[in-house]
């Protein structure tokens, strides 16, 4: 039996792992949950699953919390600290890491600097701080297991390889729903188009951030620091059909790849389990009825986001704070109908031009770096609304 927490219980990542639980019990327990501010299904989740202790984002959801489910020896928190204290829970094995944004890099290092196997959704505290996580990692024994398609189907492939050995690992992307259309044509797209996926049902950020192709920037930052890779060894396919989750080549000419059904549970369950392997819900993947399976370089040019993504890989790691804060205003601005589709790439450009390329030693200086990109992005926004 082992013992979970999940950070981000009522997101898409989250409600998929609680699903995968239903699958795996008896041989998992989940015993802390954290969560944002959708305190109906937060109660209806801790009525569920019992755990012994949650945190919610604000205080005054956590006194609703309390009034709407009372369970006698939860212990109920709040805030950053709140979500630190579950990441940390002295009985928790696995803490999976799947509040969306920079939001959830405190409560992901807690949970590393507490020692926990950590199966990692939140792509944007790699982004931001790899290097102070792998270190956290070495000093407090702790271990990554990536939860991304596309990093568990390269953390699949790598598993028994010689790093030496590996030339090159390229992520695939499904392209998202503007894929086939000019930079003309998706100037004007809604954040209702933008949203509607043609393969994955995802939470509000990370679907905008596939529209764009910067998730799969985002992607490419954090496979450097999970597997250690030069920004020359990473690369990025066009797959429409989302079945080849990546691809890694080797020195000898073979190209290794992890295929599965689309849908998350199949890594959350990898994650939880590795490294055994367990039965799934989901019905086996059949070949025959894919009819094909296509791969296309990517029109770079189109999606300037990864373009900048791209770049972060040589520039220091301020670039990549600064980077992922920008986006995140720009996105919620987009979904706010704020600004339009295509200036989510501008204003990022903006806020990025002025950055002052320091260097980054401690959390202190990210969250540093991380507030001044949010400011400048904050006025470049202001300025065209
Ligand atoms: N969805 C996918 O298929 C997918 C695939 C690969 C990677 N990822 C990554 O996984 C992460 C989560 O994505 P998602 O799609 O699951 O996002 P999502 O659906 O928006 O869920 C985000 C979760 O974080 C919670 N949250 C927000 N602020 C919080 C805070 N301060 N404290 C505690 N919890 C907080 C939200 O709570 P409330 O809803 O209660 O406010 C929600 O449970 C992202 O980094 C994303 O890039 C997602």
């Amino acid at each position: 039996m082992k013992n979970l927490a999940i950070l981000g219980s009522t997101g898409s990542i989250g409600c998929s792992a609680l699903e995968v639980v239903r699958t795996l019990a008896p041989h998992f327990r989940v015993v802390a949950l954290a969560a944002g501010r959708n305190v109906q299904l937060f109660c209806r989740q801790v009525e569920e699953f019992k755990p012994e202790l949650v945190a919610l984002e604000r205080e005054d959801d956590a006194r609703e919390f309390r009034r709407l489910c009372s369970i006698p020896d939860l212990k109920v928190a709040f805030g950053q600290e709140g979500a630190e204290e579950v990441a940390r829970y002295s009985s928790v094995d696995t803490v999976i890491s799947a509040i969306t944004g920079i939001k959830g890099l405190r409560p992901t290092l807690a949970a590393v600097e507490a020692g926990k196997k950590v199966a990692l959704a939140n792509k944007e505290s790699m982004v931001v701080a790899g290097e102070l996580i792998q270190q956290a990692v070495r000093e407090h024994h702790a271990k990554i297991i990536p939860i991304d398609s596309e990093h568990s189907a390269v953390f699949q492939c790598m598993s028994k390889e010689a790093p030496e050995d590996i030339k090159k690992v390229i992520l695939t992307a499904s392209g998202g729903p503007f894929f086939r259309l000019s930079s003309e044509e998706m100037e004007t797209k809604t954040p209702e188009e933008a949203l509607n996926h043609p393969r994955w049902q995802m939470g509000k950020k990370v679907t905008i951030d596939s529209a764009t192709m910067m998730n799969k920037g985002l992607e490419l930052i954090e496979a450097k620091w999970l597997f250690g890779l030069q920004p020359e060894q990473l690369g990025v396919l066009v797959h429409p059909q989302s079945i080849v989750h990546s691809l890694v080549e080797m020195r000898d000419g073979s190209v290794l790849a992890q295929l599965s059904q689309t849908d998350m549970k199949i890594p959350i369950q990898y994650a939880l389990t590795h490294p055994e392997r367990r039965d799934s819900s989901l019905p086996p993947l059949d070949l025959s009825r894919v009819q094909s399976l296509e791969f296309y370089e990517v029109e770079e040019h189109k999606f300037p986001l990864l373009e900048l993504a791209v770049q972060a890989l040589d520039e220091k790691q301020a670039f990549s704070v600064a980077l992922n804060a920008a986006n995140e205003l720009a996105v919620e601005a987009f979904l706010g109908k704020k600004i339009k589709f295509s200036d989510i790439h501008v204003v990022v450009a903006e806020a990025l031009e002025t950055q002052d390329g320091r260097m980054i030693h401690s959390m202190e200086d990210i969250f540093e770096v991380d507030l001044a990109a949010r400011e400048r992005a904050r006025n470049l926004l202001t300025q065209r609304t």
